[in-house]
């Protein structure tokens, strides 16, 4: 018996991969995590099979139902949305499974983020621009931030920020923001990406709250940077006919040459 934990994907009943497809199909225990997993998922289940939401549920709750599935002997397939390595509670999950000896599988699946750079056509990394996205959100009234995880502090990086868990909380990202990357710095708000009622607001860090202000205040990713706008960024060495790379050597000299 394992626990297939499995990153549902956005939204999109689609974006899940195949193995996470297969691995629902064949489990006759599934948990999902009802907010955001998307219900035409539960349609790949057997005909038979468990069903649980455990939104409503404690830990020690889901526990329980996966400590019964393994006494069964029941494979249990288990549902977050989007990916599971950010802010899915598997880790507390898998803790408590290593402490009781229940095995689990790990299947990712593709974070909301992506689907939000997706909706807005966008790469968040690019050349000269900037190299690095920072995955973050603000404090909750569950979750305070470690020290050092400030919005501010990241912003002195200039990277492209993908702020989670935040839209509900637009005014003050946009107050510890804007004097790191000006009030012209772009900035889009995606709602639900991926799902049917998907939303886009694009505007800058100076306009992002009135242009906002009528959007909903959950389940959103707020883009910041100035990638979001640049059209005129450098083109990468990857694709340029005279770099001498492994997979193209330039030239019969190529350090590269009869290397495997
Ligand atoms: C509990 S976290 C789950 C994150 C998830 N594990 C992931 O990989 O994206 C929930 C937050 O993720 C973001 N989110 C999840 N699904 C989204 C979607 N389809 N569109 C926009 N944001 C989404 C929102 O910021 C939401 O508040």
């Amino acid at each position: 018996m394992t626990v297939h934990f499995i990153g549902a994907g956005p939204g999109a009943p689609d974006l899940i991969t195949l193995r996470g497809h297969d691995l629902i199909a064949r489990c006759p225990v599934c948990l999902y995590a009802g907010s955001l997993v998307p219900a035409a998922l539960l349609d790949h289940c057997p005909p038979d099979a468990r069903i649980v939401n455990t939104a409503p549920l404690t830990l020690d709750e889901i526990i329980a139902i996966i400590t019964e599935a393994h006494q069964m002997g029941q494979d249990v397939a288990r549902l977050h949305s989007g990916d599971l390595s950010i802010w899915s509670a598997m880790g507390e999950q898998l803790r408590r499974l290593k402490a009781i000896g229940i095995p689990f599988s790990i299947t990712p699946g593709v974070p909301s983020f992506a689907a939000a750079a997706a909706a807005i056509g966008a790469e968040l990394t690019l050349p000269e621009i900037a190299q690095s996205l920072v995955l973050t959100r603000t404090p909750g009234r569950a979750s305070s931030m470690p020290r050092g995880e400030s919005l501010a502090a990241f912003a002195t990086t200039g990277a492209t920020l993908a702020i989670h868990l935040s839209v509900h909380n637009l005014a003050q990202v946009v107050r510890d923001l804007t004097p790191h990357y000006g009030g012209d710095c772009p900035v889009a708000v995606i709602w639900r990406a991926s799902w049917p009622d998907q939303r886009i607001v694009r505007a800058t860090l100076g306009t992002i709250v009135a242009a906002a202000a009528d959007g909903p205040e959950r389940t959103a990713i707020i883009l910041v940077g100035p990638v979001l706008d640049s059209e005129d960024f450098a083109e990468s060495s990857l694709y340029a006919p005279g770099y001498d790379r492994r997979f193209r050597p330039a030239s019969a000299d190529s350090i590269f040459i009869g290397k495997p």
